[in-house]
């Protein structure tokens, strides 16, 4: 069996950390092979097969990713094409579901696509291979993300790590990284926060200006990943504060996707992330500087006089893309892979199976009740209690509007309250007099906007059942949910009709299963 074949890369999760160090040291044989001429080794990796189709969509503009790609297809001897975007009929209103559906019949197994809109390959891997099937296609095409807005780079993500273990004697121990840079708009940066898992320890430092500094959900994510992180406004306060990492990545300022406001600061950012020359004798002996290029020939982060110093690992970087990206292939293509062992458990996901709303036993006990201020006892219907405790009442209220709107429960009696208890916090209480029916799906919506409270069905004066609700682990096939992320292929500003979902993180969020954006639970809706 082998795990790898017809599998995409959307995100560099999509591989487990076993299945991305067999990948390292697969691309540590190729490199060894193809500096030493060694055919036979090379042939091992080759896909060798002329119909073998890999098709190139570079929707946004790129220099190494695409030629990089581009050459590791065509050591595979295989079908290599491109899609020229400015002249194709995405720009006639056709779907991207469409477009490469139609591709992917014309024989081609392997898709590598770069875009401004976000989680695009992810949802085209779902498209494409109910295309494939509706159609007997004898393949299952596969899609490579190569960089999608700002949300990752996960094939750019491999070949960092590959360059970073040869400066590590290829030991996954440990690392310590300063990310220098363009944090906030850069994808190559933001796929660290998972890549970097392929280490047992972590230590990254962050060296940004407040404006251009990692979204928070990244820098959770690290945390969560048990790195330890460390945030400095500029190279200069990093060195001050001693001990600088041995390895630097470097990211560029990227102008194009910087609003008005920061550009009209770009002076004063570029040179917080600029390393200048006085900076030479605080580095640590051996450092190493990365980056995933390009660089600006006029403000270049790394000036040219450092090319010809030992700092320079970039370049090296630059040439492992294309054996990462070969290897890939080989991966993906099915041609090499069968001797890799499966870590049992290695893709489960432990939340599918959590439950979410758990049935309480209503309390029997005939006690003197102390009804919460204002609510009068009623006698058929739902009460929902412990609505988002804790918030501020305008806060709550707002909410139990999104709630009753989400729930259908406008057009019925009733009312919501806001109490205080007695220690001192908030809660808000729905009450709907007369019979309603919860069903399985309203109690998944409940329990997804409305976390944490109480849902009491109210029978002939009696609590007949009594349920508390949990975030669910994942949210989905309801019409009415929605990224907030207007880059998502999955946000109806883009008009690609694709259904919003997500899944819960660690730290109570939901994120996007397409882009990854982190939405509180009361930010999934589309207005109500
Ligand atoms: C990066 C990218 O496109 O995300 N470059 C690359 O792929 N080598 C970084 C960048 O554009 O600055």
């Amino acid at each position: 069996m082998n795990v790898f074949a017809t599998r995409s890369l959307n995100i560099i999760e999509d591989f487990s950390i076993n299945e991305r160090r067999y990948f390292f040291r697969k691309v540590s044989e190729l490199k060894k092979a193809i500096e030493a001429g060694d055919e036979e080794t090379m042939s091992r990796f080759r896909i060798d097969d002329p119909d073998f189709g890999i098709y190139e969509v570079f929707l946004e503009d790129s220099t190494r990713t695409k030629e990089s790609f581009r050459n590791a297809a065509k050591f595979h001897h295989a079908k290599v094409s491109e899609l020229l975007a400015t002249s194709s009929s995405i720009n006639k209103g056709e779907s991207y579901a469409d477009t490469f559906n139609m591709l992917s019949g014309y024989h081609n197994s392997i898709f590598i696509v770069r875009s401004k809109v976000e989680g695009l390959t992810k949802w085209l891997s779902e498209e494409c291979s109910e295309y494939a099937e509706r159609n007997h296609l004898p393949y299952r095409p596969a899609f490579i993300n190569a960089g999608d807005g700002k949300h990752e780079h996960p094939t750019q993500e491999l070949l960092d790590e590959f360059s970073f273990l040869e400066d590590l004697d290829m030991s996954f121990d440990s690392i310590h990284v300063a990310l220098v840079g363009d944090l906030y708009h850069g994808r190559t940066v933001h796929s660290k926060a998972d890549g970097l898992k392929i280490f047992d320890h972590v230590k990254v430092d962050l060296i940004a200006p407040e404006e251009l500094m990692m979204p928070e959900s990244y820098i959770e994510k690290m945390k969560e990943n048990g790195f330890s992180v460390t945030l400095y406004p500029s190279i200069e306060e990093y060195l001050k504060a001693g001990n600088p990492a041995r390895l630097w990545y470097f990211t560029r300022p990227q102008l194009e996707r910087m609003g008005e406001r920061i550009l009209q600061k770009q002076e004063m950012l570029r040179s917080a992330i600029t390393f200048r020359r006085e900076f030479l004798p605080l580095l640590k002996e051996n450092t190493k500087f990365y980056h995933p290029l390009p660089r600006h020939k006029e403000h270049p982060t790394i000036p040219t006089w450092l090319d010809k110093t030992p700092l320079n690992a970039w370049e090296r970087q630059a040439i492992n893309g294309m054996y990462c990206r070969i290897v890939l292939l080989s991966l993906i293509g099915g041609k090499i892979g069968e001797d890799y062992v499966p870590v049992p458990g290695e893709h489960d996901d432990d939340r599918k199976t959590e439950e979410y709303i758990i049935k309480v036993e209503p309390s029997q006990k005939k006690k003197e009740k102390n009804y919460s201020e204002g609510v009068r006892p009623i006698s058929n219907g739902i009460v929902i209690d412990h609505i988002c405790k804790g918030d501020t009442p305008a806060e709550i209220r707002t909410h139990m509007r999104l709630i009753s709107s989400v729930l259908g429960l406008d057009e019925s009696r009733g009312g919501e309250w806001v109490s205080c208890g007695a220690d001192g916090k908030y809660k808000g209480i729905i009450f709907r007099p007369g019979a309603r029916e919860f069903e399985r799906k309203d109690l998944k919506r409940l329990a997804a906007i409305a976390p944490h409270c109480t849902l009491n069905i109210i029978k002939d004066g009696k609590v007949l059942e009594k349920y508390r609700t949990h975030m669910p682990p994942r949210i989905y096939n309801f019409d009415d949910l929605c990224c907030q992320n207007e880059a998502c292929i999955s946000n109806p500003v883009n008009g690609e009709g694709v259904p919003a979902a997500f899944y819960r993180t660690p730290d109570g969020h939901f994120a996007c299963a397409y882009c990854g954006r982190f939405h509180s639970f009361k930010e999934i809706w589309k207005k109500h």
